[in-house]
C-alpha cells in the first residue's frame, strides 16, 4: 500500500477557521475514500496548568483511558478528576467540534457529538487480551451502543509532552476487508438483538449490521494470518499533529505512543456525500440484504 491511498494531508492551521471550500472538498473525499485525514500543522495547545495534572497516574485500575460525556460532564477511568483535567477535555471537545462542523461543512448539522476520551498511557508494551488490544488491526464496532450503521468518525490529537509521535498501521479498503470475511459472519439475529436490549446489555437494539461489524471486529483481532499478512502502512502522528478518520471503515491499530486526545463523532450514512461508501451500504451490496 501507498502513502497516498492511505493518508491525505491538509495545511489547515487553526481550530474555528475559516476553512476554504477546497479544503472541506479535500477532506470529505479522503474521509469517505477511506483514508486518514492528518493536519500536521494543527496541535491542541496545553497549558502549564493542564501538563502539571496530565500524568498517567490519572488512570484507575486497569482502564486505558480517561473520557468524558459532552452531553453531561460525565467523567470515567479516573482515580479522582481534578479540575484542570475535566478543563482541559472540555475545551478539547469543543475545538474539536469546531473543526469537524467547520472544515467538513456538508456534515456540520447532522454530525452528532460522542465521548471524549484522554489517552496518557503509553501503548507499546501492555497487554490485552486479542479482543481488546488495539495493537491489532480492527475496525471500531461498539460492543453496547449499536450504531445502525451510523458512521464512526473519530478526531485524534496528539499532545505527547516528551515529543513522543503516536504510531499506527493503516489497512486496506472496507471492500476487500468485508469480502475476505463475508462468509464468515453472522445473519442478522433479531431475536438475540432484542434479548440483549431487554437484559440492558445493549443501548437500543443492534441491527444486523452491527452484529456483523462486532464480528468483523473480533474476527480480524483474532485471526493471526490476517495481523502478520494482510496489506497495511504503518504511519507516524508526531506530537503536536491532529488527524481523523472513519475507524468504522478503516483497518487500524495503534502501536505505540502515549498522551493522545480523542473525540469521537455519529454521522447518519444520509448525510454523506459518496453514501455507497459506508460500511452498511458496502455490506448490504455484499450480501444482498438490508442491515439496518
Ligand atoms: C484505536 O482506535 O484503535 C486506538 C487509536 C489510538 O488510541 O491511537
Ligand atoms: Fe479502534
Amino acid at each position: 500500500m501507498q502513502p497516498e491511498q492511505v493518508v491525505t494531508e491538509l495545511p489547515v492551521t487553526g481550530w474555528t477557521g475559516p476553512f476554504d471550500p477546497m479544503s472541506t472538498r479535500a477532506a470529505v473525499a479522503a474521509l469517505e475514500a477511506g483514508r486518514v485525514v492528518m493536519l500536521p500543522q494543527l496541535a491542541f495547545e496545553v497549558t502549564e496548568a493542564e501538563r502539571a495534572v496530565l500524568s498517567a497516574g490519572l488512570l484507575s485500575g486497569k482502564r486505558k483511558n480517561i473520557s468524558l460525556e459532552p452531553a453531561t460532564g460525565k467523567i470515567g477511568g479516573a482515580a479522582d478528576v481534578p479540575e484542570p483535567l475535566a478543563a482541559f477535555m472540555g475545551r478539547f471537545a469543543a475545538q474539536a467540534e469546531i473543526l469537524a462542523r467547520g472544515l467538513l461543512a456538508p456534515y456540520s448539522r447532522p454530525l452528532r457529538l460522542g465521548r471524549t476520551s484522554f489517552r496518557p498511557a503509553e501503548i507499546a508494551g501492555r497487554d490485552y487480551s486479542p479482543r481488546k488490544d488495539d495493537k491489532r488491526l480492527h475496525v471500531d464496532a461498539f460492543p453496547t451502543r449499536p450504531t445502525h450503521g451510523d458512521r464512526i468518525l473519530r478526531l485524534f490529537s496528539n499532545v505527547a509532552p516528551d515529543g513522543r509521535a503516536r504510531e499506527w498501521r493503516v489497512g486496506e479498503p472496507f471492500g476487500d476487508l468485508a469480502s475476505r470475511y463475508l462468509k464468515t459472519l453472522p445473519a442478522p439475529a433479531a431475536t438475540r438483538a432484542r434479548l440483549y436490549a431487554m437484559l440492558g446489555l445493549t443501548k437500543g437494539v443492534q441491527s444486523g449490521y452491527d452484529q456483523m461489524m462486532l464480528a468483523l471486529h473480533d474476527q480480524m483481532k483474532l485471526d493471526e494470518t490476517y495481523q502478520t499478512t494482510a496489506p497495511a502502512l504503518p504511519w507516524s502522528f508526531p506530537a503536536g499533529t491532529t488527524w481523523m478518520v472513519f475507524t468504522d471503515q478503516v483497518p487500524h491499530a495503534a502501536l505505540a505512543g502515549h498522551f493522545a486526545l480523542e473525540q469521537t463523532f455519529y454521522l447518519p450514512v444520509s448525510a454523506m456525500v459518496s453514501p455507497e461508501t459506508a460500511p452498511l451500504r458496502v455490506l448490504e451490496r455484499l450480501t444482498g440484504r438490508v442491515l439496518a
